[in-house]
Formats: C-alpha cells, sequence, structure tokens
C-alpha cells in the first residue's frame, strides 16, 4: 500500500466512536464552526449514511448519489463535484445519504487495489482555476464525521486520518468500545503510519453521581488523554432541528461555551 497521501500543512481529523449517539456529528459541526471563527478554512467529509452533519449545515439532499458516494466509489471527475460551499465562508461540505451504503457494500466486493485510497484520491486532486493547488492544500482543516460502525467507507477515512478524537457520553457502558476503537487506529498504522488517536473528548456532561464518578475514574486510569468535557445543554437536545450553529443560537450555553474551550486548547489558538 502506498503512503496514501500528500499534504501541505493541512490536519485532517475522524471523529470516531463505535457507538452511536454520543455527539460524533455536533462535535465535527461545532468544531468546523470554531474552526472557521478562527479564520481557518475547513473542509467537512460526512461520512455517515444518515446525512446528519449535512443536515446540520443545510445541505442534506436525500435524492441524488451524494458526493460522498460519488468518491467512494470513484465515479468522480473533478473536486466540484464532490465539494459544496455551506453557508459560512471557510466551511465547506461533501455531503452522504444513504446511498453511501450501497458504494460501501460494492467497494467491498471489487476487491480492487486503491480499495482505501479514494478518499486520498479527493485530496491529491488539482483544483481548476487554481494552478497547481489541490484540495488538501487549500484547506487547513479536514474534518471527517464517522457513522457508529466500520465499513469500508471508515477505512478510506482513517487512510488519510492524522488524529482521532474520540467523543464519548459517560452513561452506561460509555467507555466499552474504546479499547476496540484504540485497537482499529492500531491496525489503521498498516496503511496509514502518521494516524494518532488524540483522545477522548467527553460529551453531553451531567454532573451526577454516576457521570462525575466515570470521569473521575476515566481521569485517574490515564490510558486516554481527556481532550475536553462539554455539559449537557437543553438548548442542544432541544434544538437539533434549528440547523445551526450551537454558538449562534446559544453562545453562553454549556456546549457551545465546552466546545469553544476545547478547541482553544486543541488547536493552541484561542479566539
Ligand atoms: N452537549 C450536548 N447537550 C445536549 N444534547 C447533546 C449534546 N451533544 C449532543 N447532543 C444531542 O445528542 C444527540 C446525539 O448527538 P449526535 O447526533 O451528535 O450523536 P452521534 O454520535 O453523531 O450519533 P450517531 O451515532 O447516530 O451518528 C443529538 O440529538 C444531539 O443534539
Ligand atoms: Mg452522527
Amino acid at each position: 500500500m502506498g503512503k496514501g497521501r500528500e499534504k501541505q500543512g493541512m490536519k485532517t481529523i475522524s471523529i470516531l466512536n463505535l457507538k452511536g449517539g454520543v455527539g460524533k456529528t455536533f462535535t465535527a459541526a461545532s468544531m468546523a464552526y470554531e474552526l472557521c471563527r478562527r479564520g481557518c478554512k475547513v473542509l467537512l467529509l460526512d461520512n455517515d449514511k444518515q446525512g446528519n452533519l449535512s443536515r446540520a449545515y443545510g445541505r442534506y439532499d436525500a435524492e441524488s448519489v451524494a458526493p460522498m458516494t460519488k468518491l467512494l466509489s470513484g465515479e468522480w471527475a473533478r473536486p466540484d463535484e464532490i465539494i459544496q460551499h455551506t453557508d459560512y465562508e471557510g466551511i465547506d461540505i461533501a455531503t452522504a445519504n444513504m446511498s453511501l451504503f450501497g458504494a460501501a457494500w460494492n467497494l467491498a466486493r471489487e476487491e480492487s487495489e486503491n480499495q482505501l485510497l479514494r478518499y486520498a484520491q479527493l485530496g491529491k486532486s488539482k483544483i481548476e482555476h487554481h494552478g497547481d493547488c489541490t484540495v488538501w492544500a487549500k484547506y487547513d482543516y479536514c474534518i471527517i464525521d464517522n457513522p457508529p460502525d466500520i465499513g469500508l467507507n471508515v477505512i478510506n477515512a482513517l487512510a488519510v486520518t492524522d488524529e482521532v478524537i474520540v467523543p464519548v457520553k459517560l452513561d452506561n457502558y460509555a467507555l466499552e468500545g474504546l479499547d476496540i476503537v484504540a485497537g482499529q487506529i492500531k491496525d489503521a498504522r498498516r496503511f496509514n503510519p502518521g494516524i494518532k488517536l488524540a483522545g477522548v473528548l467527553v460529551t453531553s456532561y451531567q454532573n451526577t453521581d454516576g457521570e462525575s464518578a466515570a470521569l473521575e475514574w476515566l481521569q485517574g486510569q490515564g490510558k486516554y488523554k481527556i481532550l475536553g468535557v462539554i455539559k449537557y445543554s437543553k438548548k442542544v437536545a432541544e434544538n437539533s432541528f434549528l440547523q445551526k450553529p450551537i454558538y449562534e443560537y446559544s453562545p453562553c450555553c454549556g456546549a457551545a461555551q465546552g466546545y469553544k474551550k476545547f478547541v482553544t486548547e486543541y488547536t493552541g489558538e484561542a479566539r
């Protein structure tokens, strides 16, 4: 397997956890917004057939073959068939819908040589009217929102990932599966030697006896770096259909403040 990517300063972050409903998509959407506020150019890849990240940025389209599906099946020619702008200057997205499921399934049967390099090919391709500028070179960050399972689409994401962030919700059995994710990242080193587990991000945190005990245990265990603790906010739970970044409709709520602090610490850049 080749190196699989050619990057110039851009960082690719995969948001990954095999558990559903732990705040992966909300984390991807909020990080993009926070990075954009800091002047960064962000490319979002919606790697989940549920298309929730595409919805969060108002670009979900159930009908057509989704750009991420074309990317995974290799059926595209120019980056502008895959990437579109959002309403936010500095945030672009490649959207998904249910058609991604079929593409992952077909690819699994194909056994073609560049089976793991489908997303890498987007990064290396040149942007029209931009001279030699590749897609990777155009952005500061690429954030990939993954589904709660591991298929060939996730393997393709890991092939281009620099760092993995694992959102966890400290409810019952929250930490189950963490070792499996860590193992998966280790396996991915075979085709992407540089991939790293950045750490876990505690999401939807409520200061109950159970959750504070779980947080203490996680901190004391020292196995996984804790990148931040995002509080549960009623505003978030209530406004899933608002299709607006949390920082815009409720900048003072615990979750918005939590993501702001987390991104500042993660990037080392305040805003
Ligand atoms: N800090 C928070 N406070 C309150 N609710 C939250 C918070 N973070 C996420 N949620 C809510 O929890 C639900 C699940 O979040 P999200 O969709 O981001 O999870 P997910 O891990 O992407 O799920 P899936 O595995 O289905 O893709 C959503 O309704 C979201 O609005
Ligand atoms: Mg999701």
